[in-house]
């Protein structure tokens, strides 16, 4: 046997040969299953996709470049904790393309940020930050508040994170338009929208007629970690 092994040893294109096999192997094994195991992301209770205002807002959240001073992942720290609140659940990213973890913290965390504020505060910080944090270096983000939204094209982003596994339903995507605009209407008909999105927040965000970018920005980070209840939710370890 050790002969043998002396053979492979000495010819340096027969070692990367069978080098290379091991590794392959062992790569395969190791990987493979997450594609298919289905408790790589274990599903939990309250999770589900975004509707269709806060899924805008997101997208103005990635075009503005937020994710380039926050995060938005709450390690299983004592300090972020007691900070942010409970540690990020994979589930609670799992209809995020792409995740927005980051690593980047010039600003805290925002996995969390939902409920923690107004949304009169959330208005005047995003208006003009110094107004409410003097030291901070956060950028004004005012001209969102005067751009209209029409909600145009938003059943194709829907269908474009459908195409990429965000579980959106064809009625879901019938109805984007619909659903778009009754969120930042109170006194508007929320039963379908509140049934195909349980928890979302209806109300008018920026206090101003219409919808602005402001508007959905304000409702995407309302619902930042709102998900999941967390005064009945016990991690399962034994799965
Ligand atoms: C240049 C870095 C920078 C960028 C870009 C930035 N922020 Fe901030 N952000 C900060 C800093 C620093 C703070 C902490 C001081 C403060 O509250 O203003 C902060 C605070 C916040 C808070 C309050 C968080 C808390 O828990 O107190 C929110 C919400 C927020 N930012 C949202 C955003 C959004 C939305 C965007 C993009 C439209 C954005 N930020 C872009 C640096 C940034």
């Amino acid at each position: 046997m050790i002969d043998k092994h002396k053979v492979l040893e000495r010819n340096a294109t027969l070692l990367l040969v069978f080098s290379f096999l091991a590794v392959t192997v062992g790569g395969i094994v190791e990987i493979a299953p997450l594609f298919w195991l289905e408790n790589t992301i274990e599903e939990v209770e309250g999770v589900r996709p975004y509707s269709p205002l806060e899924l805008a807002g997101r997208d103005i959240y990635l075009r503005e470049g937020c994710y380039t001073c926050h995060s938005q992942m709450v390690r299983p720290m004592r300090d972020e904790n007691e900070r942010y609140g409970h540690y990020s659940l994979a589930a609670e990213s799992m209809y995020d393309h792409p995740f927005q973890w980051g690593s980047k913290r010039t600003g805290p965390d925002l996995a969390r940020v939902g409920g923690r504020y107004s949304d009169e505060w959330q208005l005047d910080h995003l208006r003009d930050p110094q107004s409410v944090v003097p030291e901070s270096i956060m950028p004004k983000y005012d001209y969102l508040e005067r751009v209209e939204l029409d909600g145009a094209h938003i059943a194709e982003l829907m269908q474009t994170h459908q195409l990429v596994g965000v579980p959106y339903s064809d009625e879901m995507i019938a109805s984007a338009r619909e659903d778009f605009a009754v969120q930042v209407d109170p006194f508007g008909d929320t039963d379908g929208l509140l049934e195909r999105y349980p928890g979302a927040q209806v109300r008018n965000f920026d206090g101003q007629p219409g919808i602005s970018e402001m508007d959905a920005l304000i409702a995407y980070l309302q619902m930042l970690g709102t998900l999941v209840d967390f005064s009945t939710f016990v991690a399962d370890s034994s799965r």
